[in-house]
């Protein structure tokens, strides 16, 4: 998704206000930590959780209160820092080199340091939520959120070289690493507008759906997008014995590759010629495009959520970020989708 994807318009001066609050809460550290969390607020990401949360919120009022977008705010850029936190412990796991087009923040300053600057991005998220935000039920799910994504990331750990892990597997993990907060953000959104069960179980839909088109999309450009497109290293996930729907499907198909898959045994990185050959054997199988296709299906699921909700900005903003999702990565790919 672009960076300009969603911005601007209606909602620019909330997530003008989430930027500015994200950066507050990076600040008062001196040191080690202080220089690498400046270095982290020198690459930002594309704020697609806050604004999932602020358009969730959206669709239940034109105009917010002074009250609600305060707790908006709060609360949105809470989630962006959970998130950034979870990308600095998840490159530390991935061995990954870069993020957000810089040297990954472990591969500067060792993973002790990166470690605890995360922890310290968790922390500033969870002092936002308990001071500046009041709703209901708000600070136990996105508690259980980051739980959910910690117990994704163990579990993908242990599915690293399963070369028989299956789609089911597979889809669970994406759910729990990415699905799981999406869901969380738009449920944030609705519940500073008191939004009833109901409503808060179709934008969990929503964003579930969303959560694991974006995740699939994310696998699917780590097999077929170039590492400068990406801002960070493109081949990354077989090389590191992660398993994704792409190798999941190829295999599905093409079992005697699983045969030089286990003779290669469990090293980091795979071989580079082994990794070749699987890279182009997926693009040729037909396997990307199967993932394309079943990213098109959680589309639909995503859009289908939004239809009990009024239409208006927020919806058609909602709706176009389940689009730009996978327009996205056909761009990326060349259209070779
Ligand atoms: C990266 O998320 C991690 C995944 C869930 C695939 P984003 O692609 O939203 O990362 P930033 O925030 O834009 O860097
Ligand atoms: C998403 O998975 C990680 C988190 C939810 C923290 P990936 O490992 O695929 O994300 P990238 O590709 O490193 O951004
Ligand atoms: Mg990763
Ligand atoms: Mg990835």
């Amino acid at each position: 998704m672009s960076a300009t994807t969603l911005a601007g318009g209606k909602y620019a001066r909330e997530l003008k206000q989430v930027e500015g609050i994200v950066k507050k809460s990076m600040e008062g550290a001196s040191g080690r930590l202080k220089a690498m969390l400046d270095y982290l607020a020198q690459g930002s990401g594309k704020m697609l959780r806050p604004r999932l949360l602020i358009l969730a919120a959206g669709l239940f009022k034109d105009k917010f209160s002074a009250r609600e977008r305060a707790e908006l705010v709060h609360a949105a850029a809470a989630v962006e820092l959970i998130h950034t936190a979870s990308l600095v412990h998840d490159d530390i796991i991935d061995g990954a080199a870069r993020r957000r087009g810089q040297v990954a923040l472990h591969r500067r300053w060792g993973e002790g340091n990166a470690v605890q600057a995360g922890d310290y991005l968790l922390a500033a998220a969870f002092k936002l939520l308990s001071v500046k935000v009041r709703v209901p039920g708000l600070l136990p799910l996105l508690a259980e959120t980051v739980r959910a994504m910690c117990r994704g990331e163990l579990e993908q750990m242990k599915h690293a070289f399963d070369w028989q892990m299956t789609e089911k597997e597979y889809f669970r993990l994406n759910y729990l690493k990415t699905g799981q907060l999406l869901a969380a953000c738009c449920e944030a959104g609705g519940r500073v507008m008191n939004a009833s069960p109901e409503e808060l179980a179709a934008l969990r839909r929503y964003g579930a759906h969303l959560g694991q088109e974006f995740q699939l999309m994310d696998d699917l450009l780590d097999y077929a997008a170039s590492s400068a497109a990406l801002g960070k290293p493109a081949g990354s996930d077989l090389s590191q014995g992660v398993v994704t729907l792409p190798l999941i499907r190829l295999l599905q198909q093409e079992a005697s590759y699983r045969f030089l898959l286990n003779k290669a045994g469990k090293v980091k990185p795979l071989p580079r010629k082994l990794t070749r050959i699987l890279r182009e054997a997926i693009a040729e199988s037909g396997a990307l495009d199967y993932c394309y296709r079943r990213a098109v299906r959680f589309r639909a699921a995503a859009l289908e959520a939004l239809l009990p909700f009024k239409k208006g900005e927020a919806r058609r903003l909602l709706a176009e970020a389940a689009f730009a999702v996978t327009r996205q990565a056909v761009l990326l790919t060349g259209h070779r989708l």
